[in-house]
């Protein structure tokens, strides 16, 4: 798993245990997932290329360093939007895209039902998606990202499994994938274990049990 990077700093490790907690309220886990995506953001932009620009300081002339490139985000709806404000925030000149791709409930296949990109030929695209399961959704958006002509893309997530993380790397060998965890396994309904439970539904309170565990723990309909 060569494209992995698994970001294991002490922040994004406190953060990513109060968004597995079953307990954490929606305005609670929105704002987590806001802070946990800045610290992976920070390090999945760790090699965007400057320009070097002189600057006049109030004491002298110096020379510094500028982004060269503008980049263009992509968040796969609806669990994606979650972590789009700190990439904005931070990148205020970013190009921002969207692909809507939604699971079916009983083969965990994900299907595009949305698709607005800006111009993405020969520039850095950030896919971001708070969960990386079977890899279908973000495989399927790479694809489509990758036929407009992007230059280099960069997945962010917040928890990966296995299977996905080998799904990616197979079929996407050149993406990096930049995660605070990578967990054990799918279980049988296709969600990651140990987990966060359905992302989209803990942050959008949409859940329809409070008790998340019985509505995402049944096997699917092969
Ligand atoms: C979730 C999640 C990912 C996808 C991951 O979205 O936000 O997009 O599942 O699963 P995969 O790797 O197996 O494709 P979901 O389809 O539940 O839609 P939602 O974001 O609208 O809740
Ligand atoms: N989608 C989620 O929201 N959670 C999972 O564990 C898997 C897919």
């Amino acid at each position: 798993m060569n494209n992995l990077v698994v970001v294991n700093h002490p922040l994004a490790q406190h953060l990513l245990t109060q968004l597995r907690d079953k307990q954490t309220p929606p305005a609670v886990f929105r704002s987590l997932t806001r802070k946990l995506t800045t610290i992976l953001l920070i390090e999945a932009t760790r090699d965007l290329p400057t320009d070097s620009v002189s600057v006049e300081t109030p004491l002298e002339r110096t020379q510094g360093a500028v982004l060269a490139a503008k980049l263009v985000v992509v968040p796969i709806l609806r669990a994606g939007l979650g972590m789009l404000e700190p990439v904005v925030d931070l990148f205020p000149d970013v190009a921002v895209g969207y692909i809507g791709m939604e699971r079916d409930h009983t083969t965990a296949i994900a299907n595009s039902y949305y698709l607005k990109l800006p111009p993405v030929e020969g520039r850095t695209v950030l896919l971001i998606d708070p969960m990386l399961a079977t890899g279908g959704s973000v495989d399927q958006a790479l694809a489509a990202i990758r036929s407009r002509g992007a230059g280099r893309m960069i997945v962010i997530c917040i928890v990966a499994a296995p299977e996905g993380v080998e799904r990616i790397t197979q079929h996407h060998p050149d993406v990096p994938i930049y995660t605070a965890a990578l967990d054990r396994e799918l279980n049988p309904a296709k969600y990651i274990l140990p987990g966060i439970g359905d992302f989209g539904d803990r942050l959008y309170g949409t859940l329809t049990s409070p008790d998340a565990s019985a509505t995402i723990g049944a096997p699917l309909n092969d």
